[in-house]
């Protein structure tokens, strides 16, 4: 017996008719292979998978992805774009908008981004992570096509963690059915996707900085070459990269682990 009830789910997408179609599964190996077989067979753009469980969750970097029934919502959307994948620089830092929006709208405080794709909880100075997202491109002569892969936890996880954890029950008041939570995170991914696919990140920068959790703050920078980076994170530009202002200029950012450096 799934978690996510099909019917009930129906019933909270009412008002996107025909927006989505979402597939619910007990169990698979992970929501965005699964969704990429279904896109290599025809799959319409908009389609979803709901898994309770994966047997091979995929995080970003190669890590894998570990979730649990009760206390997380696994899913991924596959979305199809004109043009090639050059012109959607910015879309997980767009995606990461919408999430942060629909939990919101659910009630939640606290919620910020963190470049390029972590959702986070602040509280106090501390921060936890909240949903992480994995966007997986291909192009070919039609088109591009994503599959928006996004882990929420809705409670805290527990055990041997490689960093905090919040769960979204932390940050509403009340305690927010699962259906509701993804009927949300839809409806604002159909919203920030439209204004994407006319504007690009462009049309969401400065939706993405009010979010921001170090804007303007001390950054350091770990990834691959001359890292790590060190100095004040001025937010985003138009495609999406981190400004990195150094004691050698600004700086564009287009990969990496950013982390607050405290002083
Ligand atoms: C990250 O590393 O922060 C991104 C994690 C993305 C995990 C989600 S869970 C649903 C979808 N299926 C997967 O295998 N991965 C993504």
């Amino acid at each position: 017996m799934t978690l996510i009830d099909p019917v009930l789910l129906k019933a909270r997408l009412a008002s996107l008719a025909g927006r989505f179609d979402v597939d619910a599964l007990d169990e698979c190996d992970s929501t965005s292979s699964e969704l990429l077989r279904r896109a290599e067979r025809g799959a319409p753009s908009g389609s979803v998978v709901v898994a309770d469980r994966q047997s091979a969750g995929r995080g970003r970097r190669g890590r894998s992805w570990l979730s649990s029934p009760e206390s997380s919502l696994t899913f991924s959307l596959l979305w199809r774009f004109p043009g090639n994948a050059a012109g959607l620089s910015g879309l997980s830092l767009a995606v990461g908008v919408g999430l942060a929006q629909a939990m919101e709208n659910l009630g939640a405080k606290g919620v910020c981004l963190k470049w390029p794709n972590d959702v986070l909880l602040r509280s106090g100075d501390d921060f936890a992570k909240l949903a992480g997202i994995l966007i997986e491109l291909s192009s070919d002569r039609r088109g591009t096509q994503a599959i928006i892969g996004i882990g929420l936890n809705l409670a805290p996880p527990t055990g041997d963690l490689p960093q905090p954890a919040a769960g979204l029950s932390q940050a509403c008041p009340i305690s927010i059915d699962r259906h509701d939570v993804l009927a949300a995170i839809l409806g604002q991914l159909a919203a920030v996707l439209d204004t994407f696919t006319v504007n690009r990140f462009f049309g969401l920068k400065m939706k993405w900085q009010s979010y921001h959790a170090w804007q303007d703050q001390a950054v350091q920078i770990l990834g691959d070459g001359e890292y790590p980076k060190r100095g004040r994170c001025l937010g985003v530009d138009d495609d999406g990269a981190l400004l990195l202002e150094t004691a050698a200029g600004i700086e564009r950012i287009f990969s990496g682990d950013v982390s607050l450096r405290r002083a």
